[in-house]
């Protein structure tokens, strides 16, 4: 792709993740909502975000908190109506903000009609919009497959006597993506939030839609899922039709609707292909072998930023630290005593490469997750059905110094942090030297400054291997270098690799960003 002008909308963009249930309440439930989402749109356009991304707000029983659907084509009530819906899209287009849907394909609830025709009987037309099978000849299930969240990977049906596959929860039955009626189905799902003016989705858990037609057992079923492949389940090759169809799908749809995806890969080469072979599948796949590594070290982001610019040099590489499922990086990263000049590199390190961005609220105020002794006294209720380990990432936005921080007038479903200190808005837009204030700067780099807007980026190496560098070079020969002192020591740094640029020696402070800019 010609790093132009021209170029679409979500190419070295930043799309804001917002956990809704976590936001902000509009009426006094303690439940982040719809309408708490669009009092919310001024803060997110002054910060300068291109788009959200909005987790599921469809009806749910939330056995996993919405990524069990009930109903694929409505707001939950506790998330408001589709009319809400109707007032975000529009407050939010004339603000010039995108909104991104959650679209979960590859599981339903257990309580979505579709599954519960599905169980009703085996010759019932949406059986095999599932994935059924007989249980192995010992009575047990079908194979001996772990699911990702823990336990069989089966669930036997009482009434008929077969098993169904979840690759997550049992309330998470898989869809039958080999079944031409369910795929038609999704995809008028798709349509419909396309024309109720989505600018495309998130898609979820993209690389599971198909299993192995062969079942085979797993050889190591205690080895966990994400740490090691599991062929049988995950990436199969016909997860790429589907992609492509969804694709042409959103394609039908003016605006250059776009498909952002939670495509889980180990390898470059893998991430590579998610895009499709004629760029014809997911525009913007998730990097996670980025943000699942979970070392502060600077030789190991050097290697995973230059191998995925250079694999996917004319392709947009996705870059993250946190979202609802991981620790946040401020927890993940910090030390304890310069937590927040590392989430300074952090940012830089998302926000100044080439390719498209995603932040996940909070992290521009240093929101950390909820210790574990906390997240263990938090009630359980009719709010919180379920205890999830994954809640310590998910606690109420810190808006300003009032009730509950802001975020709502009665008792929030997830408790905050009991001193919140000077992480909040309010404050931290008060302050001139604030981490809110570092990620208003390089947010108006990236999307405003044309060497950070379109240049390339230059692999660079530097000596001592504690700083991490890289260039952004526009055709002119204009650009910037971007050094990140990863260490808690002044140092000088000597930096190689830029064309025509003799090599000297920098000082840096301790954990300092610096970028240097380089004239034609
Ligand atoms: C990935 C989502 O991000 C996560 O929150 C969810 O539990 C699983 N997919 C299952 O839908
Ligand atoms: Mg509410």
């Amino acid at each position: 792709m010609a790093r132009t002008t021209s170029k679409p909308w979500w190419a070295d963009a930043t799309i804001y993740e917002i956990y809704v249930r976590s936001f902000q309440d509009s009426d006094g439930d303690g439940i982040g909502d719809l309408r708490g989402v669009q009092q919310r749109l001024p803060y997110l356009q002054e910060l300068g975000i291109q788009a959200i991304w909005l987790t599921p707000f469809f009806p749910s029983p939330n056995a996993d908190f919405g990524y069990d659907v009930a109903d694929y084509c409505d707001v939950a009530p506790e998330y408001g109506t589709l009319a809400d819906w109707d007032a975000l899209v529009a407050d939010a287009q004339g603000r010039g903000i995108r909104i991104l849907v959650d679209l979960v394909l590859n599981h339903s609830s257990d309580q979505h009609p579709w599954f519960i025709e599905a169980r009703s009987s085996r010759s019932n037309p949406k059986r095999d919009w599932y994935v059924w099978k007989d249980g192995a000849p010992d009575g047990g299930p079908p194979t001996n497959w772990r699911s990702i969240f823990g336990g069989p990977s089966w669930t036997r049906d009482a009434a008929s006597g077969q098993w169904y596959y979840h690759q997550f929860l049992p309330q998470q039955p898989d869809l039958n993506w080999h079944n031409a009626e369910l795929r038609q189905a999704m995809y008028d799902v798709a349509r419909f939030w396309l024309r109720r003016g989505a600018s495309g989705f998130r898609l979820d858990a993209t690389a599971h839609l198909f299993e192995d037609p062969a079942y085979p057992q797993d050889p190591h079923p205690d080895e966990e899922p994400y740490q090691v492949l599991k062929p049988w389940n995950t990436g199969r090759p016909e997860n790429h039709d589907v992609l492509r169809e969804l694709r042409a799908v959103v394609d039908e749809f003016p605006g250059q609707p776009v498909l952002l995806g939670e495509s889980s890969t180990h390898t470059i080469d893998e991430l590579r292909r998610v895009y499709g072979a004629h760029d014809d599948e997911i525009q913007l796949p998730m990097n996670f072998m980025f943000a699942r590594h979970w070392k502060w070290d600077a030789p190991g982001f050097q290697h995973l930023i230059d191998e995925a610019q250079a694999a996917l040099h004319d392709r947009t590489p996705v870059f993250f630290l946190s979202n609802h499922d991981h620790p946040r990086q401020w927890s993940a990263f910090g030390d304890g005593e310069h937590d927040d000049a590392i989430a300074r590199l952090t940012a830089a390190l998302v926000l100044l490469q080439r390719g498209t961005s995603l932040l996940y609220y909070g992290e521009e105020i240093g929101m950390a997750d909820m210790a574990p002794a906390e997240l263990a006294a938090a009630p359980l209720g009719p709010q919180r059905p379920v205890a999830d380990n994954r809640d310590r990432c998910r606690t109420p936005m810190q808006w300003d110094d009032g009730t509950n921080a802001g975020f709502s007038s009665g008792m929030p479903w997830l408790p905050l942090p009991r001193d919140i200190g000077n992480r909040h808005v309010a404050a931290q837009q008060a302050d001139p030297e604030s981490l809110w204030t570092h990620y208003l700067y390089l947010l108006a780099l990236k999307s405003t400054d044309p060497v950070f807007q379109h240049g390339e980026q230059l692999p660079l190496t530097t000596s001592p291997r504690d700083v991490l560098a890289f260039g952004r070079r526009l055709p002119s020969g204009q650009g910037a270098i971007v050094l990140l002192n990863f260490s808690a020591k002044a140092l000088s740094v000597t930096v190689d690799g830029w064309p025509g640029l003799t090599p000297k020696s920098l000082p840096l402070q301790p954990h300092e960003l610096r970028i240097v800019r380089v004239t034609a």
